[in-house]
C-alpha cells in the first residue's frame, strides 16, 4: 500500500541581503521581523517545501527517496499561495509584522489533483473579456454574460455557466469545470468540511463544489464559508444535493469578479507563453490559463488581499505558473504534462505571485520553481512600468539572487510583466 505525502511549499519573506533564512511556516501564524536597513529595502521570496507524512514531516530526501521507489505518491499540490510581503520598513515604527508568504497543503483523496480549476486571470478592465462573455449564447433565463447575476438552484449541475461568464476548460474533462470537490457529508451551516473527494475525469457528478475559470482579468468570487477541516481550500459554486447549482457566497451574486488591476503580460516573442494560475481556493492545481500570445498584451488578474479568499484567517494572492515559451494553455495549464513534463505544469520554471496588499501598493513576485523543478526559464522576462525596483529573469538568471525578486507598484500604477527572447 502507497504511503501519501503530502507536498507543503513555504515561502518567506526576507529582507533583502540580510540573513537568507526561509521562514518555516506551519499551521501558524508566524510573527517576522524585518531588518531594518538606512537603505532602500528589498523583499525576496524564497520557498521551502515540506512532505508531510500523515502529521509528521518528512525531509526531502527521505520523501524523494520513498517518491522514486514508489513508496509514495504525492496527494496534495502545493497551493502557492503568495502573500505579499510586509511594507519596507522606512521608520522605526511598525517594524514587525505578519510573516506574508504562505504556501499550503492540500490534502486530496485522489492522485488527480492536475485537475481542478479556479479563477482566471486578471484584473482589470477587461473589455475583451466582458465582450466575450456577452457574445456567448444566452440562457433561458435572458440577459447573461459575465456581470449577470447567477441564478442561484435553478441551472442543474450538468450544464457549465458559461453564460455567466464561467470559462469552460473542456480539456480537463470535468465538464467544463476546472475542479470537482465532491462533499457527500457537507450540510449548509457546517463550520468545515470533513470529507471532500476530488472528482476525476469519468467520475459521476455528485454533491458537492464545482470550480470554473474566469476571464482574463477576473477571478472566481464562490466559495463556501466552510473551508476544508484539515486546511484545504474548497471553492466554487455548490452543486446541492438536488443536484442543482447554488451560490455558495450568496454576497457576490456573479461567478466573477473583476480583479483589481494593475498588472499585465505583453509577449513580444515568436511563441506564446501557457501562464497557469492556482485554482484557489479549490483543488489548487495551476489550471486557470492566461495564454500569452505572441505580440499580445493580456491582463493578469491582480486582487486586494484584503478583501478577497482568506485562507485561515490569513488573506492571500494569487500564484501563476509560467511555462517555458511554445507549450500551449491546454497541454501546460495542468498538473502534469504530456510532454516536457519536467519543464511545465506543476514543474513550470518559474512562478509569478501577484497580490495587492493593506499598504495599496501591489507586490509582485517572480521567483524560480525550486525545489520542485530545476527548468530555467527560456527567456526573459522583465517587470517594468512603475515598479520600485527592478525585477527579472535576464540571461539566465534573477535580478537580485537565486530565490528570485519582488517589487512593487503603487496603488493606481501599473506593470507590464514583458516576455523577450532569451
Ligand atoms: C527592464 O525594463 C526596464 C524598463 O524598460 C529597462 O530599463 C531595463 O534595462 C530592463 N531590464 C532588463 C534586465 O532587461
Amino acid at each position: 500500500m502507497k504511503a501519501t505525502v503530502l507536498n507543503m511549499a513555504i515561502a518567506a519573506s526576507i529582507a533583502a541581503g540580510a540573513n537568507a533564512q526561509p521562514h518555516h511556516h506551519g499551521h501558524h501564524h508566524h510573527k517576522k521581523n524585518v531588518d531594518k536597513r538606512d537603505v532602500e529595502t528589498t523583499y525576496v521570496p524564497a520557498t521551502v517545501t515540506q512532505y508531510m507524512l500523515g502529521n509528521d514531516e518528512v525531509s526531502a530526501d527521505e520523501a524523494k527517496a520513498g517518491l522514486d521507489k514508489g513508496l509514495y505518491v504525492v496527494v496534495g499540490e502545493t497551493t502557492p499561495t503568495f502573500t505579499p510581503p510586509p511594507k519596507p520598513v522606512v521608520t522605526s515604527s511598525s517594524s514587525k509584522e505578519d510573516a506574508v508568504f504562505i504556501q499550503k497543503v492540500t490534502s486530496t483523496s485522489s492522485s488527480s489533483s492536475a485537475y481542478a480549476t479556479t479563477t482566471s486571470s486578471s484584473s482589470a478592465t477587461s473589455s475583451s473579456a466582458a465582450a466575450s462573455s456577452s457574445a456567448s449564447s444566452s440562457y433561458s433565463s435572458g440577459a447573461t454574460g459575465v456581470n449577470a447575476e447567477f441564478p442561484s438552484g435553478k441551472i442543474k449541475c450538468s450544464e457549465f455557466p458559461e453564460q455567466y461568464g464561467a470559462v469552460p476548460l473542456d480539456y480537463l474533462g470535468l465538464g467544463g469545470w476546472t475542479g470537482l470537490q465532491f462533499t457527500p457529508d457537507y450540510k449548509i451551516g457546517d463550520l468545515s468540511i470533513s470529507n471532500i473527494i476530488n472528482g476525476v475525469k469519468g467520475m459521476a457528478q455528485q454533491a458537492g463544489f464545482y470550480s470554473y475559470a474566469c476571464p482574463d482579468g477576473y477571478v472566481k468570487s464562490q466559495w463556501p464559508e466552510a473551508q476544508g477541516s484539515t486546511k484545504q481550500s474548497v471553492g466554487g459554486l455548490q452543486c446541492n444535493s438536488d443536484g442543482y447549482l447554488e451560490l455558495s457566497r450568496p454576497s457576490s451574486k456573479t461567478l466573477c469578479e473583476p480583479g483589481v488591476g494593475g498588472v499585465t503580460i505583453k509577449n513580444d516573442m515568436a511563441k506564446n507563453v501557457a501562464i497557469c494560475r492556482t485554482d484557489y481556493p479549490g483543488i489548487e492545481a495551476m489550471v486557470i490559463p492566461v495564454d500569452s500570445q505572441p505580440g499580445t498584451t493580456r491582463n493578469l488578474a491582480n486582487v486586494d488581499s484584503a478583501d478577497y479568499y482568506h485562507w485561515t484567517g490569513l488573506s492571500t494572492t494569487l500564484q501563476y505558473y509560467v511555462n517555458q515559451p511554445g507549450v500551449s494553455t491546454e497541454d501546460g495549464c495542468v498538473w502534469d504534462c504530456a510532454t516536457d513534463h519536467d519543464e511545465c505544469g506543476n514543474w513550470a520554471p518559474t512562478i509569478l505571485g501577484v497580490g495587492k496588499a493593506a499598504d495599496g501598493n501591489t507586490y509582485i513576485s517572480l521567483f524560480p520553481n525550486t525545489p520542485t523543478s530545476s527548468a530555467k526559464p527560456r527567456m526573459n522576462i522583465n517587470i517594468t512600468g512603475d515598479v520600485s525596483i527592478p525585477c527579472y529573469f535576464q540571461d539566465g538568471a534573477y535580478a537580485v539572487g537565486d530565490s528570485g525578486c519582488t517589487t512593487t507598484i503603487p496603488s493606481g500604477g501599473s506593470a507590464v510583466i514583458h516576455f523577450t527572447e532569451a
